[in-house]
C-alpha cells in the first residue's frame, strides 16, 4: 500500500517514523509532500521515504493520502489536488475542524476518514480518536487504524461531533496536564526548591499516579481516598480545591475547547 503524507511538519513527519519504526510500511511505499523547501530538503535527510514537492508527481499513485497541512492551508491544497484525486483513494485527515463533508464536496470523494490525534503520538503515547465516511470499507478502516495505533491508542467514534469533543478532551488534553504541571512547579517553587527539584518532584509525582493508576482497576476517587488521612495534608489541599471550584473550573475549560472546535468546524 502507497501512502502519501501531505505536510511534513510537526505531525507529518511523527507519522512516517512512527509508521517506518514500526515496519507497518517500507521507505519504498512511503511518499511525503512538502512545499517548505527548506523542510523538504530537512526529510530527505532522514531517509524516510521520498520526498515530492509538486501534488501532480504524487498523489496518483498513492491509495491513502494524509493530510497533515494547517487547517488553513486546506482550501489552497484542495484546489490543487481535486483534479488529481481518484474515489477510489483513501484520504485521512488529522486537520483540526475540517468536517468530511467539507472534504468529499471539496475534492469529489468519497472515501474519507477524519482523525484526532495529539501531541505525545510523537513518542507512541498519542490518543487518536477516528471516524469515517459510510464509503470507507471495513477493511480500509482496519488498515488505517493499524497506522494511527503505531502513534498511541485509539478510538473509534460513530458520529463526528465526537472528533470536537475528542479535541476538547485528548487532543488539547496535554497542554492541560502540563498546566497543572506548571501550577505545582510554581508552588514548589515558592517552598524554596530549585527549579530542576520543581521538575523532578511534580514529573515523578506525575508519572508515578498515572501508572499506577493504569495499573490498577481502582478509579481516581478511590485512589485519592488511599491518599487522604482524615485531618491530614492531602484533605487539607483538597478543601482549598473544593472551595475553589477547581473541578467546575477544569470542566469549564474543556467544554470552551469544544465549543471553539465547533466554531472551527463551521469556519469561524
Ligand atoms: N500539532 C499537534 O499537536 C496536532 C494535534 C492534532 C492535530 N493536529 C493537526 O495536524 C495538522 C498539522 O499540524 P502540524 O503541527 O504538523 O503543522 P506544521 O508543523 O505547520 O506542518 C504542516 C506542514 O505542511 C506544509 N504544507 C502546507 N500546505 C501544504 C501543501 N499544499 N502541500 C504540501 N505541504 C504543505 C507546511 O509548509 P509551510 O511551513 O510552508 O507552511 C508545513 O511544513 C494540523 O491541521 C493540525 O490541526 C496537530
Amino acid at each position: 500500500m502507497k501512502i502519501l503524507i501531505i505536510g511534513g511538519g510537526n505531525m507529518g513527519l511523527t507519522y512516517a517514523q512512527s509508521f517506518q519504526r514500526s515496519h507497518i510500511t517500507s521507505k519504498e511505499d512511503m511518499m511525503i509532500l512538502e512545499r517548505s523547501e527548506q523542510k523538504a530538503a530537512e526529510l530527505a535527510l532522514k531517509d524516510i521515504g521520498t520526498v515530492y514537492s509538486r501534488p501532480e508527481d504524487c498523489i496518483e499513485s498513492a491509495d491513502l493520502a494524509i493530510f497533515a497541512v494547517k487547517p488553513q492551508d486546506s482550501a489552497a491544497l484542495f484546489e490543487n489536488l481535486k483534479k488529481l484525486v481518484d474515489p477510489q483513494q483513501v484520504f485521512l485527515s488529522i486537520m483540526a475542524g475540517i468536517r468530511i463533508q467539507a472534504i468529499t464536496e471539496a475534492l469529489g470523494v468519497r472515501k474519507v476518514i477524519r482523525a484526532m490525534p495529539n501531541l505525545p503520538a510523537q513518542i507512541g503515547m498519542g490518543m487518536t480518536a477516528f471516524t469515517s465516511s459510510d464509503d470507507v470499507t471495513r477493511i480500509e478502516l482496519v488498515m488505517v487504524q493499524n497506522l494511527l495505533n503505531t502513534t498511541g491508542k485509539t478510538v473509534y467514534v460513530e458520529k463526528e461531533e465526537a472528533i470536537d469533543a475528542a479535541t476538547a478532551i485528548s487532543g488539547s488534553g496535554p497542554a492541560y496536564v502540563w498546566f497543572f504541571m506548571k501550577s505545582l512547579m510554581d508552588a514548589a517553587r515558592e517552598m524554596g526548591f530549585s527549579y530542576s527539584e520543581a521538575e523532578l518532584l511534580v514529573s515523578q509525582t506525575f508519572r508515578g499516579a498515572i501508572e499506577l493508576f493504569s495499573k490498577s482497576d481502582l478509579s481516581c476517587e478511590q485512589w485519592i481516598d488511599k491518599v487522604c488521612s482524615r485531618g491530614g495534608t492531602t484533605e487539607a489541599a483538597l478543601a482549598s480545591y473544593r472551595q475553589n471550584l477547581v473541578r467546575d473550573d477544569i470542566m469549564a475549560g474543556a467544554v470552551a475547547a469544544l465549543a471553539r472546535a465547533v466554531e472551527l468546524g463551521t469556519g469561524s
